[in-house]
């Protein structure tokens, strides 16, 4: 069967700039599919081609196997919440739901059913005759989201959504989607935030200058890694490592060594020759070892691995 939603080799240029040359991905109910990417990878291009908004330059998407223009209920099946909050300040929170609900064509006691239901799947019943220029940055973004939802969608795509988010409303739209994907949505989750796409996504595209560059569950991913290990030892006496931190970095296939209150770290090419230089090493400085362990790459590693980008907070 097809996938509920399948984007096939999705191009876009803004004149002589290739934002997006080929990006591929497919969804299936139920899931939370992560596109992470740095700032300028190219999410926003390959949603908004996806919601229907901007036209490929090459590719299609397919929406239930078929072209979404050619099949006006099939792009009813989706929903948007844009990286830009589309809401008008000077309205309430209800006001503004009434506003999209109308565009998506609802009325009457559908579109009262399904104001109220949004202002409470997003904790926001109590403020809906509150104009949205009073909301705080995480009051908007869970109401941008309720806008989306207002359709009840089969497919969410979601922008950036917890940018200038404070964590307690962070926390909500978890729980909301959390929610979702619990009833059978499907949902493409853009970010730039490592530990979202790590802690909500059942899978992850890796994706920078228009391009994926891997896709996996996150271990999936991690063990795709050829120097996946990380040793951390916990030293006593070692201090700050002063006068011998610079030869750990010697020792042969380390890297990335670090060292804070006692707790030292390094990344190692092989995990027995590692292991054993290390403890040698410990050994011939009279350092005690309280405790070492491995750690599993992360992510983050994952990500530096390929884009030779950090993909923290810009
Ligand atoms: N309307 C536009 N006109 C020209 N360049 C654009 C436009 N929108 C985005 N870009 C450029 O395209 C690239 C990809 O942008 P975007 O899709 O917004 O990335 P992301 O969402 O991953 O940050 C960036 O280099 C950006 O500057
Ligand atoms: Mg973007």
């Amino acid at each position: 069967m097809a996938p509920l939603l399948e984007a096939r080799r999705l191009a876009k240029n803004y004149g002589t700039l290739r934002a997006v040359e080929e990006v591929s991905l497919s969804l299936e109910p139920g899931e939370i599919l992560g596109l992470l990417g740095p700032n300028g990878a190219g999410k926003t291009t390959t949603v908004s081609m996806i919601a229907g908004l901007l036209a490929p330059d090459g590719g299609e998407v397919l929406l239930m196997g078929r072209p979404p223009s050619t099949n006006g209920a099939a792009k009813r099946a989706l929903g948007l919440v844009p990286q830009d909050l589309a809401l008008f300040d000077g309205l309430t929170a209800e006001a503004n739901l009434r506003l999209f609900g109308a565009l998506y064509g609802l009325g009457g006691p559908g579109l009262d059913r399904a104001v109220k239901e949004g202002l409470a799947f997003v904790g926001l019943s109590e403020r809906a005759s509150s104009r949205v220029k009073s909301f705080s940055g995480g009051m908007k973004r869970r109401l941008n989201l309720a806008a989306g939802l207002l359709h009840d969608p089969s497919v969410l795509l979601l922008d950036e959504p917890t940018v200038g988010v404070d964590p307690q409303s962070r926390n909500a739209i978890f729980d909301v989607l959390e929610d979702l994907r619990s009833r059978g949505k499907a949902i493409l989750y853009t970010t730039h935030y490592m530990e979202e796409a790590e802690r909500l996504c059942s899978r992850i595209v890796i994706m920078d200058h228009g391009r994926v560059l891997a896709e996996g569950t996150a271990p999936e991913l991690a063990s795709r890694l050829p120097h996946p290990t990380r040793l951390v030892a916990e030293l006593r006496g070692g201090g700050d490592g002063e006068g011998w931190i610079g030869e750990v970095g010697k020792l042969p296939g380390f890297s990335r060594v670090s060292i804070e209150g006692g707790r030292l770290g390094a990344t190692v090419e092989n995990l027995a020759e590692g292991t054993s230089a290390l403890l040698a090493f410990i050994a011939s400085r009279g350092l005690e070892l309280a405790s070492l362990e491995t750690q599993r790459p992360d992510l983050e590693t994952v990500f530096l691995a390929l884009t030779g980008r950090e993909l923290r907070d810009a």
